[in-house]
């Protein structure tokens, strides 16, 4: 964000399709609050960032195996998304754990898309548990990145009835297609100001966000 230029800047962390990143791509509007900064990616063949180099975004790869421990990972990762200057750091289908000085680094500024509604089913395979677990609404949630995996407060969902037939694929769809407005939802709350987190409580519009918002 600067004088020229009054759109959020957004990095975005992915490790795979990146249609999350997508939809943000594609919400961008000129006229709108964020724009995508750059992407970067910890895998070298995450197919998103192919939409990102169409897109004209510069592009990263932070590859998580070329490290020999988190901590070191986590450095070059932070470096690498100040050198952008963002105001916000978005996590789309980021699937790398993040340490405790990575995340109070970024807290405040730094949002999760995670494939349930939280704090149901945190952590990998979401569709898969939702279905097992038998649970007649399944969908997804943003929240605020803390130390503690897929649990900051989370500040928005959006939700699915699960049917009898579903299989995990067709969860997973029906979810992600719900995803691609939830998250553009989301962040350009968060770049027009509206979205804040104070000691651990998320505000939107200035009040407590008692219960999550729904898209
Ligand atoms: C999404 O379901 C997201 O919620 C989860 O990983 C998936 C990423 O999909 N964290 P994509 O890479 O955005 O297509």
């Amino acid at each position: 964000m600067t004088a020229s230029d009054p759109a959020l800047a957004v990095v975005v962390l992915i490790s795979g399709t990146g249609s999350n990143l997508q939809a943000l791509i594609d919400a961008a509007t000129a006229d709108g609050p964020y724009r995508v900064g750059a992407v970067i990616s910890n895998r070298p063949a995450a197919p998103g960032l192919q939409r990102a180099a169409t897109a004209g975004i510069p592009t990263r790869v932070i590859d998580h195996t070329q490290f020999t421990d988190r901590a070191s990972f986590d450095s070059a990762l932070s470096k690498q998304i100040m050198a952008f200057e963002p105001g916000l750091v978005v996590l789309a289908g980021f699937m790398r754990v993040l340490g405790g000085d990575f995340v109070s680094r970024f807290v405040g500024r730094m949002l999760n898309i995670h494939p349930s509604l939280l704090p149901a089913f945190p952590g990998l395979h979401t569709h898969r548990r939702a279905l097992e677990s038998g649970v007649s609404e399944h969908g997804a949630s943003v929240h605020f990145v803390t130390e503690q995996l897929d649990g900051g407060p989370v500040v928005a969902q959006t939700r699915v009835a699960v049917n009898a037939t579903d299989t995990e694929e067709q969860l997973a769809a029906r979810v992600l297609v719900r995803e691609h407005l939830l998250l553009p939802q989301v962040v350009s709350w968060f770049a027009a100001g509206r979205l804040t987190l104070n000691d651990g409580q998320a505000y939107f519009n200035g009040s407590p966000i008692t219960s999550p918002l729904q898209c």
